[in-house]
């Protein structure tokens, strides 16, 4: 019997953990003595909105273990969750953990882990956006070099990991577990009252979403993306549902007063409301990671505030375009795609709804 925990922490690995529950959970039906699967959140997400709905909501049980680090500087937080989850380790003595993404829980929880003697598995492994001032780059990087399961999203993973010299018996190119929930979960969607709620028809309207610090903790970035949002509202209405991070800086910088009113901001929305969004709008801006995988997967037209992607398979063969911090470049961008100039794009390699499935295979094949 195989004893396996899984790492949750911030919004985006809910989705991702979800399906890999489901996975182990067929398996146990099929052959109970075969595994033990219990999930683990650090809490460095706490709100409601940026995690317990998501579990109500993704049908995830309630995690065996919550540490309650919240928030603080990148070295706090990390801290915080090292030593609570160091405690778990040594008594649960699992023989594998499993982390996903990039976020401070993730490289965390894989240190604690490898120190102990314990294996690891990087769900969403080998990205790489060459931007060491993102945190998530500096995560990403260092998750890697001390797993031993490597399970990758985009071919691009595979051929970064090579180059820094992975042996290829630790990588697998399984496929996009977020994509899992979008496929698991899509009837739902279907069933969100969200457009309704806010008087919305489909294909009529932009989304927004922000949260990465090179564009929200700059007072000078964050008026610009504003004014962006203002000039294109004259001619869409706009949907922002507004991290926590954005909500501070938007109101420390007075700038919440400054916004014209065809643009409607939300709270955080839970993840089939958003997804139901996502699926209907005529355009999504955002700087997030994930984002740029879920517009590609349902087709729609995505326009990314950041200079890099690590994330490169949505520019080339999906829906993303990558603008950089140059709004008017980005309002270009926006103005063609809204005048239905865009690029149709394509599902990419194992984006199928199954990624889940291959890693609970593999990692209970395995016998190493
Ligand atoms: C984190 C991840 C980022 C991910 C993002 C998704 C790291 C380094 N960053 O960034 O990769 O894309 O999550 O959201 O791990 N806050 C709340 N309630 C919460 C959580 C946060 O109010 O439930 C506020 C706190 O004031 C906190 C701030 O948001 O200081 C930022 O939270 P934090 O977890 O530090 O980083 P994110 O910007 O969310």
């Amino acid at each position: 019997m195989k004893k396996i925990i899984s790492v949750v922490g911030a919004r985006p690995n809910f989705m991702k953990v979800a399906p890999i529950h489901k996975a182990f959970q067929k398996l146990v039906t099929r052959h109970s003595s075969l595994v033990t699967h219990k999930i683990c959140h650090t809490g460095q997400h706490y709100d409601d909105k940026m995690s317990k709905i998501f579990f109500d909501e993704l049908e995830m049980p309630k995690p065996d273990f919550y540490l309650g680090v919240g928030s603080g500087s990148h070295a706090e937080q990390t801290a915080r969750v090292i030593i609570e989850f160091e405690k778990i380790l040594l008594s649960e003595k699992p023989d594998l953990v499993i982390v996903v993404g990039d976020v401070n829980s993730t490289i965390a929880c894989a240190l604690t882990a490898v120190k102990l003697g314990i294996k690891v598995a990087h769900v969403e492994a080998g990205l790489r956006s060459f931007d060491r001032t993102m945190p998530e780059e500096i995560n990403r990087i260092l998750t890697d070099s001390i797993s031993d399961y490597l399970f990758v999203t985009e071919k691009s993973g595979l051929e970064n990991l090579k180059r820094e010299g992975v042996s290829e018996d630790k990588m697998f190119f399984t496929g996009n577990v977020m994509i899992d929930s979008i496929v698991n979960f899509l009837s739902k969607v279907e069933n969100s009252k969200i457009l309704e709620n806010l008087f919305l028809l489909p294909f009529n309207f932009l989304l927004v979403t922000l949260h990465r610090p090179s564009n929200v903790d700059s007072e000078k970035n964050l008026k610009n993306i504003i004014n962006l949002l203002n000039s294109l509202s004259k001619k869409i209405k706009i949907i922002f549902p507004v991290h926590p991070r954005t909500r501070k800086n938007l109101e420390s910088f007075g700038l919440l007063e400054t916004l014209n009113s065809n643009i409607i901001l939300t709270e955080p929305l839970g993840y089939i409301d958003f997804i139901a969004l996502v699926k209907n709008s005529s355009l999504v801006l955002t700087d997030s990671g994930g984002i740029q995988e879920e517009t590609t997967y349902l087709g729609v037209p995505c326009v990314t505030l950041r200079a890099t992607t690590e994330r490169p398979v949505t520019v080339d063969i999906g829906t993303n375009y990558l603008v950089g911090e140059d709004t008017h470049a980005a309002e270009k961008v926006c103005r063609d795609i809204l005048a239905n100039q865009f690029k149709k794009g394509q599902i990419p390699e194992f984006w199928d709804g199954h990624a889940a499935e291959r890693i609970a295979n593999i990692l209970l094949n395995d016998q190493r």
